[in-house]
């Protein structure tokens, strides 16, 4: 079949006005459509375009007399259609559209016979880079990384829902002089590193934090660990095996923590945009760009006072200077036209300054609202309950398996608890804690808005009452087991049966059901999942009044509402999807 993607309903009205604005002020040019999703009583969308119009024509020689005459001329001109039941003119001339029940459901009806793709966003964007989680090798991938790791997923996956292809990018720290010291500590302390494996070297974080005392305070090491860098960079074999196997210990690590979240990445680290450097220099410095300040090279950025450095005063490239080359490479050689870097807030300066830097070279249209576009999406800190940054009680950062693990057996005790382990296998045991402890972690982080500071706090984020994963999980399984309960065949239903939509709390859910593409839009465009969270919210609060209030198995209504359950439920997967959340059908 066919599968036809008309645009979320916004689009659709959008397009309608746009035809009448056309024709209510012919020698107007860009007047865009505003329209809007309403909770009034007038209507479910309203067009606010004749408040704005009255004070662009008003001086002109004009037939209306104020923004009611022009609201009254936009409905008017409105070209006639399935969706629209009624519209009516309010207040300063907004056009309330009331959409018609009858469209709405066959919408629904459309999209479970055709999929729930047929309900996604179309964005203007085909190639977007996400660079997100990137840890730094042998230093501790922290609750910051976990941050970037999920909110950075949920974008990707929102984006490809839309028909973006996207470049998952890990752009872990695998470079820099760090690795001097690494290296020769690691050949001084373990003379045959290559035969003993990684179980000896074991924590990389511990050969960190060791060989930087003794760099702190061991001046002839020092000296050697410098030594080492430059031997590094210059490509001698020993100290590139040396490299390679500490980063592949890291690697590991990092691995076992996407492995449990079920993110997918692709790594791309800082060494390899290293060889690009000196040519991105240059020619920046052709440009004038590149000029010398206290024995470093810098680019001076309009409206900041100090400048970015892109070559340290010993000679050194540094993080800006990679990040100059990430993007060049990525703009030039992966033609991405979206480029979205996930970190702390506390990173924005550098953000900044480097996109300015590229601005300024004329990589970047000046214009922000144009393609191709940067986006640094900064988040705020994760708090223990304590009020301070999240760490375990000996104050030493949290590993993150370990974090995941406690969200999972705390999950599987509250099962076990519920009687489930008699119940269930232990295989769905174990599945089901794993989707609900990990999904718990996820959906307290992506539903706050990721600027805030969030508390990290186990027996909140497992409530199963209130905004959380479980209270969600519960609703899907419930509306999954409605479903079972009712012995009825639900894809028979789609093919011969169909929705109405006339008691009250049916259109609400309805309606709202319908607006899933919009939101999925606005929450890329925004780049802001918590928007899809409250959505999911909402529409299992929609639900639970529609159900009730609605009798399901045995009343009249029978078919249209058990479709409307499947409709319901279809659409809370692919939020979880999008969140990366795993559902499960019974709890
Ligand atoms: N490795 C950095 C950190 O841990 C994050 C890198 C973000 N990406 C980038 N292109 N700078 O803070």
């Amino acid at each position: 079949m066919e599968e036809e993607n008309m645009g979320s309903v916004k689009q659709q009205l959008s397009k309608l006005f746009e035809v009448s604005l056309g024709a209510v002020v012919p020698d107007e040019w860009n007047v865009k459509p505003l329209v809007a999703a309403c909770s009034g009583n007038f209507g479910d969308y309203q067009c606010n375009n004749a408040m704005s119009l009255w004070s662009r024509i008003r001086g002109n020689e004009t037939e209306f007399r104020g923004p009611p005459s022009i609201g009254q001329a936009i409905m008017k001109n409105l070209p006639q259609c399935e969706m629209i039941e009624s519209c009516s003119v309010a207040g300063p001339g907004f056009v309330n559209i009331v959409l018609s029940n009858k469209w709405m459901a066959e919408s629904i009806q459309k999209m479970l016979t055709n999929g729930i793709d047929t309900w996604a966003p179309r964005l203007k964007v085909n190639r977007a880079v996400v660079d997100f989680s990137s840890p730094n090798i042998a230093k501790e991938m922290h609750v910051g990384h976990l941050r970037s790791t999920i909110i950075g997923d949920t974008l990707a996956r929102m984006l490809e829902f839309s028909n973006v292809e996207v470049l998952r990018r890990n752009h872990v720290g695998d470079w820099g002089t760090q690795f001097g010291m690494l290296i020769e500590f690691l050949f001084e302390e373990f003379p045959n590193w290559e035969d003993v494996g990684r179980q000896a070297i074991g924590d990389l974080q511990a050969l960190y934090k060791a060989s930087k005392q003794k760099f702190d305070v061991d001046p002839a090491f020092k000296e050697r660990a410098q030594q080492a860098v430059v031997r590094l960079q210059g490509g001698e074999e020993k100290y590139r095996a040396a490299w390679v196997h500490i980063c592949e210990i890291s690697r590991q690590e990092f691995h076992q923590v996407y492995r449990l979240l079920g993110v997918h990445l692709e790594e791309k680290g800082e060494s390899f945009y290293n060889p690009y450097i000196p040519g991105v220099l240059e020619a920046l410095s052709n440009q004038g760009l590149i000029e010398e300040s206290e024995g470093a090279r810098v680019i001076f950025i309009e409206g900041k006072n100090i400048p970015l450095i892109v070559v340290k005063s010993d000679g050194g490239y540094n993080y800006a200077s990679t990040d100059l080359a990430a993007l060049w490479y990525r703009l030039n050689e992966e033609k991405a036209e979206w480029i979205i870097y996930l970190t702390d807030v506390g990173q924005q300066q550098h953000f900044e300054m480097f996109i300015s830097a590229a601005q300024q070279a004329g990589w970047l249209p000046a214009d922000d609202n144009l393609y191709p576009k940067v986006t640094h999406v900064g988040f705020g800190l994760v708090l223990g309950d304590d009020g301070k940054r999240f760490r375990t009680r000996s104050s030493e950062v949290v590993k993150l398996v370990d974090l995941l693990d406690e969200a999972k057996n705390r999950s599987k005790a509250a099962l076990v608890e519920r009687g489930k382990a008699s119940e269930w296998t232990k295989e769905e045991l174990e599945q089901t804690a794993e989707a609900v402890g990990y999904g718990a972690v996820k959906y307290a982080d992506l539903k706050n808005n990721r600027m805030t500071n969030y508390t990290f706090n186990y027996d909140q984020m497992l409530n199963d009452k209130g905004n959380t994963a479980v209270y969600l999980l519960y609703a899907h399984a419930r509306i999954c087991s409605i479903i079972r309960k009712s012995n009825k065949d639900i894809e028979e239903l789609k093919k011969r049966g169909s929705i109405s939509l006339d008691h009250a709390d049916e259109r609400v859910l309805g309606l709202h059901l319908i607006q899933f593409a919009e939101i999925v839009e606005e929450a890329c465009t925004n780049l802001l999942p918590n928007v899809l969270c409250e959505y999911l919210y909402n529409l299992s609060e929609n639900f639970t009044k529609f159900y009730s209030n609605c009798q399901v198995v045995g009343s009249q209504e029978e078919t249209s509402r058990l479709l409307l359950c499947e409709a319901t439920a279809v659409v809370m997967r692919k939020c979880f999807y999008l969140l990366g959340i795993t559902p499960v059908n019974k709890m």
